[in-house]
């Protein structure tokens, strides 16, 4: 029995403070879960000489050198993004130094190599806190519903939009609302990721892989972020009985498997729609368990650091007893990613159109020309500019015909300007 498990921690930002906080104040708590003595022996920092609020011993600004040191068994990558993460994970796998990471980044385009290293040295690659944060997410979908076929999953996995898209539909303008996620520390160092949707992809790409054995990287995904929606669109969808989201969806169809990231309205009697703030939620229908919802909080230093922690107690148990790492599982047959233009949802317009007769026949046409029928209407009066707005909610489409209509009605006499086309879910 090892009587103690020596930490080397990667980067001291947010989450790695709540780690470092944690490992010395909850010592005894960790430890009896380990069945070992958790120490952190050692500590990279970007900037030595910033004031910080905890006393670690061993801090020094050379990352390298705490992942390949000799007296660290295991070590906590924390720094975030894709290099030098990327080569610190890979060269403590390389010295058999098993790793845990929160890094979505890193996994979501090297996972798989990274993994396949780990599994030649025999030791663990573990990735709780990357997706959800807090939430317990990626040992339930590995071991827990091992016995399903999930059919599809639906995700809201980026705090910071949800933190946005909750204050946007109280009237408030996206700027406004990004500036007070930045503040709560929820975004990423660079917000552009959160609101492009590049941080919900990289996470979705990750549940591919542990829910559907697809082998994809976020280049492969339809990413479509939050930029450019309106307040009055999330009033109309709460009128038709939607609240918007962005969502990050996967789904077994007959031609192959869905994923895309984009805002998209979510009947407000789904779970998901009760999902609000920072909280994330992951909905995933299986073919036994029927549907599941994980949720809890997506971002911050405490909850991060809670997944963190769940996965070293884990590692520390099993180094404490001389355990072996079990190999890899395989894969099943490699599922085909459906193109987006293949993908069929029911879509949201609003069109900002000429106040005059005949407006109606044109946009019907147009719909009906590309097979797409119409389920809701709503028509408000004209302002004083002269032109009035027109909310259509359709049934469901191909994405290419949909695309499609936007064109055509675009171009329609009476049409100033399409201001909008959401996508609409139908989850079970
Ligand atoms: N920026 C991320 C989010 C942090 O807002 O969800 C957690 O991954």
């Amino acid at each position: 029995m090892k009587q103690q498990v020596r930490i080397g921690l990667l980067g001291i930002g947010t989450v790695g403070q709540a780690v470092a906080r944690a490992l010395i104040e909850r010592h005894d708590v960790l430890s009896r879960a380990a069945g070992t003595s958790l120490v952190l022996q050692r500590a990279a920092v970007r900037d030595l000489a910033r004031p910080r609020s905890l006393a670690v011993e061993r801090l020094t600004a050379d990352p390298a050198a705490v992942a390949s040191a000799d007296d660290v068994d295991l070590v906590i990558e924390l720094v975030g993004g894709e290099e030098p993460a990327r080569t610190l994970i890979a060269s403590a796998l390389e010295r058999a130094r098993p790793v845990v990471t929160a890094n979505k980044r890193v996994l979501a385009w090297h996972g798989p190599q990274l993994a396949e290293l780990a599994a030649r040295k025999g030791v663990e690659l573990r990735y709780e806190a990357a997706v959800g944060g807090g939430i317990p997410l990626i040992a339930p979908l590995t071991d827990d519903l091992a016995a399903n076929r999930v059919l599809e999953l639906r995700a809201i996995i980026n705090g910071t939009c949800n933190y946005v898209l909750t204050r946007m539909a109280s009237g408030e303008r996206l700027e406004d609302a990004l500036a007070k996620a930045q503040q709560a520390g929820y975004a990423e160092a660079d917000p552009r990721d959160d609101v492009e949707a590049v941080d919900a992809g990289d996470k979705l790409c990750i549940l591919l892989r542990l829910a559907f054995g697809a082998s994809c990287t976020p280049a492969q995904l339809h990413r479509q972020g939050i930029r450019g929606l309106d307040p009055r669109d999330l009033a109309y969808g709460r009128e038709l009985g939607y609240v918007l989201k962005l969502l990050a969806v996967a789904r077994r169809t007959e031609a192959g498997v869905e994923a895309r990231v984009h805002p998209a309205f979510v009947p407000l009697e789904h779970p998901l729609a009760r999902v609000d703030g920072a909280y994330n939620a992951v909905h995933v229908v299986g073919d036994l368990c029927g549907p599941v919802m994980f949720s809890g909080l997506g971002a911050g230093g405490d909850a991060t650091a809670s997944a963190v922690l769940a996965d070293v107690v884990h590692v520390a148990r099993r180094l404490a007893l001389g355990d072996p790492v079990p190999p890899p599982r395989e894969n099943g047959p490699e599922p085909r990613l459906l193109p987006m233009s293949e993908v069929r949802t029911r879509c949201y317009f609003r069109l900002s159109v000429d106040d005059e007769p005949g407006v109606f026949a044109q946009i019907t046409r147009v719909l009906a020309e590309h097979r797409i029928g119409l389920a809701s209407v709503i028509q408000r009066e004209p302002g004083k500019h002269g032109a009035a707005e027109v909310v259509l909610l359709t049934y469901e489409a191909p994405e290419a015909a949909l695309a499609t209509a936007e064109e055509q009605l675009a171009r329609l006499s009476s049409t100033r300007a399409v201001l909008a086309r959401i996508r609409v879910e139908a989850p079970q």
